[in-house]
């Protein structure tokens, strides 16, 4: 039977890059409605950027740009990343559009009309000099557990204790630096306290993983105890988003408007296509529709969003599907490490995003469980099942159907492979369906190990020596071509490129899932064999981490606390005397495309060729004011290759949780090259 289903994956904010993390979410994705599709279903991926919040707003003041100008960019940026990754919406669009305004606020009065807001008056940090309010985020201050400076206000990276801005010692503003005060204002609430019994319900009702559902009970707490405090709906100008009708000055809560986007992008397509939005979205909908997220946001997807449909008037997600995180070589992505890497990176390093696309469909099992890119693995995996078992089928074959049989193949009988292939057809599209695709490819690389035993044990390339078993050689490679199709259909959600180039070859249209049982017919003309995928060398790999790698070098050293300046930890004279400072002149500084804290500068200390540095001081400094300026430089640090070149050295600046960075200015009377000691 045909299903309408509709399938979303979370919207990624608009001030950043697409990393490899979110990749797992739109491949996964991606992979799950590329199998609906060739199942014949009828299947929607929609998308889109969420575009607002004060971070949002914030990043596009320090660029100098407006918050349009800045998504803009954005979106274009996710639009080339994911197309490049074959991560194909029906639709990606953005949370800032009529569509999702409209929509928004039409859900909002919905709710408003059911009594489900409340105004309340709330006290919360305000800056003085930046005249807004803060939040959590942008709050920083002194641990109140461990005392660690320059902490978040919701938590402390260093003991990891959470607490709430208030009780932060020495509080200040991460905009301005000023000292954050207490301010009363008017917020909108959504009471979601009075959702619980609905929420018990619809959390316990198969729409939540195992693992999911139990968080849930958590927070639900039991029957007798409702946990469920109202959710906080509302934020102050100056706010980038949506206005609340009847509340001038009062912006949308990003996570109000964010998940809506789903239902505006959705909109938006049936507008192009004539699809009827109703159809899917009004209560009591036959569709079927599904969310995929990480672990990290499945308390807005199974609280908030549920109760804003329920209480709205519109359907429920059929599903949430929660995944882990992205680990590489085990620990979280670092910098300093170089395992922070850009979907944009990867491209640059790697080239093949299918070889990306495999590896984590064979690590995703269906579970909230965080997920392990080993790099070494990585490539250990991909050469041997893609190029070692899959490809090497038709490489070893193809190529005597051309020049013994005119290019035409025999049509495949049965044989014990074939039939093991075909009958596994069900296995692997429940897996798929169960979106356990490591399951799928164990199954899928099983059969391709049996095709392979197949072609060994017929060694094709001894009966071509042969002329007496002319009919044997056209028949094995006959059904290993028959094999290999078979492979490349199972495949093709994973694969959709390289399944498109060996339709290509194979001449056939594109492979669905019906075509199991359709094998290549009689006399049926196929094209000449193409090399069709390389190995993967860890080269590489060592140079897309090396490339990623953000040293200290390329941030601004940061001045020590006092505690720890107080402590006496001496050094000797000849120690300070390995540190070559000498006087530098300025004579360039110039942004650095895609670097968010680094200037470049070139250097003139006194030698024949100036040094080019990159500083983290672009938060500080414009480029154009720095020229001409005499500054100190350690001339005898290492060369660093970073990212964006080499980095022959490094300026000092000063800086605390005061202000900074403060580059250092000689006196007047010091030239270029003169040492500093
Ligand atoms: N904008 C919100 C989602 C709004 S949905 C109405 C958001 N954006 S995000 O850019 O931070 O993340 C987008 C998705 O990528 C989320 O589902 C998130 O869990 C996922 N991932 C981001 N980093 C990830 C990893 N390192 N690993 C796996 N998934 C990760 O959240
Ligand atoms: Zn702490």
């Amino acid at each position: 039977m045909s299903r309408k289903i509709l399938v979303t994956s979370a919207l990624p904010y608009a001030n950043g890059s697409i990393h490899l993390g979110h990749l797992v979410e739109y491949i996964q994705t991606d992979i799950w409605v590329r199998y609906h599709k060739m199942q014949g279903h009828t299947c929607h991926y929609v998308c889109a950027d969420d575009t607002h919040g004060t971070p949002i707003m914030l990043k596009a003041e320090k660029d100098g740009i407006t918050p349009e100008q800045l998504i803009a960019r954005v979106h274009k940026e996710h639009t080339d990343d994911f197309r490049e990754f074959l991560v194909e919406f029906d639709n990606y669009y953005s949370t800032n559009s009529e569509e999702n305004r409209e929509l928004s606020s039409k859900i909002y009065k919905a709710l408003k009309a059911d009594g489900k807001i409340a105004v309340r008056t709330i006290e919360q940090y305000y800056d003085p000099v930046k005249n807004m309010f803060l939040p959590d985020r942008f709050i920083k201050g002194e641990c109140p557990k461990c005392h660690a400076k320059d902490q978040y206000g919701d938590s402390c990276e260093v003991c990891g204790s959470t607490y709430s801005p208030t009780e932060l010692i020495n509080p200040y503003s991460a905009v301005s630096g000023a000292t954050p005060v207490r301010k009363e204002t008017e917020h909108y609430f959504f009471k979601l306290s009075e959702c619980a019994d609905f929420l018990k319900q619809w959390t316990r009702s198969g729409s939540l993983q195992t693992e999911a559902a139990n968080k849930m009970n958590e927070w639900l707490g039991e029957a007798s105890d409702n946990k469920l405090s109202d959710w906080d709906i509302s934020r102050d100008a100056p706010y980038f988003g949506f206005e609340i009708p009847d509340a001038p000055g009062k912006y949308f809560y990003v996570w109000l408007d964010a998940p809506i986007g789903y239902m505006a992008s959705f909109k938006n397509l049936c507008a192009r296509t004539g699809l009827d939005f109703d159809e899917y979205w009004n209560k009591g909908s036959k569709t079927e529709l599904y969310h995929f997220i990480g672990k990290d946001i499945l308390y807005f997807h199974a609280l908030f969003w549920p109760a804003t449909l329920e209480y709205s008037g519109y359907r429920t997600p059929t599903q949430v599907f929660a995944h882990g995180f992205l680990t590489v070589n085990g620990e979280k992505m670092s910098k300093s490490r170089g395992t922070f890497i850009t979907a944009r990176s990867y491209l640059e390093h790697v080239k093949n995003p299918e070889y990306l696309r495999y590896y984590y469909a064979a690590k995703l099992n269906g579970t909230m469980e965080d997920i392990d890119l080993n790099l070494e693995d990585f490539v250990a995996r991909v050469n041997s099942d893609l190029v070692g078992k899959y490809i090497n089928i038709a490489s070893r074959t193809a190529g005597f159907i051309t020049k013994l049989f005119d290019g035409k193949v025999r049509a495949a009988g049965s044989n014990s492979v074939i039939d093991a292939m075909r009958n596994g057809a069900k296995v692997v599209a429940d897996a798929y369906e169960n979106r356990d695709f490591g399951r799928a490819l164990r199954e899928i690389m099983s059969l391709a190990d049996q095709a392979n035993g197949f072609v060994a044990s017929a060694a094709p390339w001894e009966m071509a020596k042969d002329p007496t078993k002319s009919d044997h050689l056209y028949i094995v490679c006959s059904e290993a071509l028959e094999m290999f199709r078979l492979l490349t259909l199972y495949l093709k959600p994973v694969l959709p490129k390289l399944a498109d180039s060996i339709e290509r070859f194979l001449n056939i249209a594109p492979l669905k899932w019906a075509d199991v049982g359709q094998g290549l017919a009689n006399d049926h003309t196929i094209l000449t064999y193409q090399h069709l995928i390389t190995r993967i060398d860890l080269k590489q790999i060592e140079a897309m981490t090396e490339a990623n790698k953000e040293t200290m070098q390329a941030t601004v050293p940061t001045a020590a606390a006092p505690v720890a300046a107080a402590q006496t930890n001496y050094i000797g004279i000849e120690d300070f005397a390995k540190v070559d400072l000498r006087i530098a002149r300025i004579v360039d500084a110039a942004h650095v495309e895609g670097a968010e804290k680094l200037l470049q500068l070139t250097l003139d200390i006194g030698e024949e060729k100036p040094r080019n540095v990159f500083a983290g001081i672009k938060s500080a400094y414009d480029p154009a004011s720095l020229k001409g300026r005499l500054t100190v430089m350690v001339a005898n640090l290492a060369p660093r290759k970073m990212k964006f070149g080499l980095s022959e050295g490094m300026v000092l600046a000063a800086s605390d949780e005061r202000g900074g960075p403060f580059i250092l200015s000689p006196d007047s009377g010091a030239e270029p090259g003169m040492k500093v000691k």
